[in-house]
């Protein structure tokens, strides 16, 4: 009878059927560098959205929004664009209005082919790196809870399009002044527009939108314009990783740039 107790078999490169080479690696370069830097970055990330998230404030300069704070939707919104918010959650939210979005983008990315291979990496070593062995004595994969709840992906990216539109339309009310004139254009405005091309360039060339696109199908030739579509999100995805990281990094620029705006800790330098 089983007691619970008997030894389980090892999984991975510990199987019996894998060669035994004592080593735990035959790598002779810096493979470790690459896991490192990423979970740097990453931690760096975490650390600064965390920050940005929860202080609820200094995050509209006109006519700048935080992208870590759009759309907001919550009735403690500082007023925006010289018009009323969309205050569809009400006065009973008092936490930061960043909490309600920001739960989206986090998804999405958490969720990700890449960054699951950045972060399994970064952190748990899961493995560390190509032909090096990870310490762990089992591996199960994403086959069980709580990585089995990566497979939403796939859904996050329906939730990532409504918020990249909005933050194109925050990128488009940039070009306007602080009296709402259109024609403005500083710094901000450049930083802004580069932040939603990146964004968009990254959402499009998802794993999940290259699937959507042009999966299922029998035939391309009885579908071009899925065909044609399906090329374009494969040729994005082609860069999946490089547009994962430039869309962090600018991001986090627009919502600190908005930070410095609306501290006074600069002016926003004006092309015209
Ligand atoms: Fe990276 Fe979908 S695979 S966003």
């Amino acid at each position: 009878m089983a007691t619970g107790t008997e030894p389980q078999p090892l999984t991975g490169v510990h199987d019996a059927t894998r060669a035994a080479i004592a080593p735990r690696h035959l790598r002779t370069d810096r493979w470790w560098l690459a896991p490192a830097v990423t979970a740097a970055g990453l931690l760096a990330f975490v650390v600064y959205s965390t920050w940005r998230a929860f202080v609820n404030d200094d995050y509209y300069a006109a006519p700048y929004v935080s992208p870590f704070y759009s759309p907001c939707v919550s009735d403690n919104c500082v007023p925006m664009h010289g018009g009323p918010n969309a205050d569809l959650i009400g006065s009973w939210w008092g936490l930061s209005p960043a909490l309600l979005i920001l739960i989206f983008p986090l998804a999405f990315r958490g969720t990700c082919y890449y960054y699951r291979k950045a972060y399994y990496r970064g952190f748990w070593a899961s493995p560390p790196a190509c032909a090096v062995a990870e310490p762990h004595k089992k591996y199960s994969g994403e086959t069980r809870f709580p990585l089995i709840i990566q497979n939403i992906h796939r859904y996050t990216f329906y939730f990532a399009l409504p918020v990249a539109a909005f933050l194109t339309y925050d990128a488009v009310l940039a070009y306007r002044d602080e009296h709402y004139r259109w024609g403005h254009m500083g710094l901000g405005t450049l930083i802004f527009t580069v932040n939603i091309v990146l964004i968009w360039a990254y959402t499009l060339s998802c794993h999940s939108c290259r699937h959507i696109v042009g999966g299922k199908l029998r035939h391309f030739s009885r579908h071009p314009v899925r065909y044609r579509l399906w090329g374009w999100a494969g040729k994005l995805n082609q860069h999946h990783m490089l547009l994962a990281w430039a869309s962090l990094i600018s991001v986090s620029l627009a919502d600190l740039y908005v930070y410095f705006l609306a501290t006074g800790a600069f002016d926003d330098p004006r092309f015209f």
